[in-house]
């Protein structure tokens, strides 16, 4: 039984595991396996989510995996009651494995020491966001065949991104070239990573977009949607300086018009739906690994 809390501590051999699993996973014609028959998969949102929480609980039905989604916004959480305590609780009623997302970083890693069953990151504050990277990286795979040698542009609020960060500690590993470009008060400047400017991002292979996260801006850091998307936004007129091979993706939800403009959100060039179809698959393979 194994948890996941993050990639920056996984080994590539164990990254490349899940990638191919989820390869398998794709394959398979039929929509629900019964590997996790059985099985009671909790899953633990304490912040919104619409991607994440759908594909994993998709990724649990198609296993054959019984499925209990907690909302903290209808939960005694609005009592007052801990993160801790709340997973706590599900584990005392049997359950066999919980995905959980919530805001604060640190709080996870340490449940993960005093609960028994396996934990599965579906975002932690901007620390990591595993699932998201690996289902990232599968996209690129997927396109590309490999990640040695890819280059990679993370464009936008990278100071508040979990995904920039994910995706860094495992693209790395894979051997890609990262590199990430950000107004000057979104940069990351504690990580080892070389940030440019958006004429030199857009020469890369991936050009991924952040969103801008305005729910974790304390005060005004941005100026306006219209100034940020004309410094840092991949406007139609940007897009057309990419290389034709080169592909855009964005983790979503998207801000259209800010930092991508709406033309290009489903434009040929573009992966985003492909990433969050990608996601059932890679969320089938790491739950599988949770509890196999
Ligand atoms: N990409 C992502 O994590 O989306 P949600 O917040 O909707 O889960």
């Amino acid at each position: 039984q194994r948890s996941l809390l993050g990639l920056k501590e996984l080994d590539k051999e164990e990254i490349v595991s899940i990638l191919d699993r989820a390869a398998y996973w794709e394959a398979q014609p039929e929509k629900v396996n019964g590997v996790l028959n059985g099985k009671f998969v909790a899953n633990m949102f304490f912040e919104n989510s619409t991607r994440t929480r759908f594909s994993f609980e998709v990724a649990e039905k198609r296993l054959g995996a019984e499925v209990l989604n907690f909302s903290a916004a209808v939960s005694s959480v609005q009592k007052g009651e801990s993160i801790y305590d709340t997973v706590r609780t599900l584990e005392s009623m049997g359950i066999d494995a919980g995905v959980i997302r919530l805001k604060p970083i640190g709080v996870l890693a340490d449940i993960a020491t005093k609960i028994k069953v396996p934990l599965i990151n579906a975002g932690d504050g901007n620390n990591e966001h595993p699932t998201q990277a690996l289902l990232d990286l599968y996209t690129m795979r997927k396109q590309f065949g490999e990640l040695r040698g890819l280059n990679v542009s993370i464009i936008g609020d990278v100071m508040h991104s979990r995904v920039a960060r994910s995706n860094l500690w495992a693209l790395k590993k894979l051997g890609a070239n990262v590199k990430f470009c950000a107004p000057a008060n979104m940069t990351a400047p504690e990580l080892d990573v070389e940030h440019i400017a958006i004429d030199e991002a857009l020469k890369a292979d991936v050009v991924m977009m952040l969103r801008v996260q305005l729910e974790r801006h304390e005060g005004g850091i941005i100026k306006s949607a219209e100034d940020y998307r004309t410094q840092y936004g991949l406007t139609v007129e940007r897009a057309k300086r990419m290389a034709p091979h080169a592909i855009i993706m964005h983790p979503a939800p998207i801000n259209r018009g800010v930092e991508i403009d709406d033309e290009l959100v489903e434009c040929p060039q573009s992966r985003i739906f492909p990433q969050m179809q990608n996601g059932v698959p890679i969320r089938m393979a790491v739950i599988e690994r949770a509890l196999s």
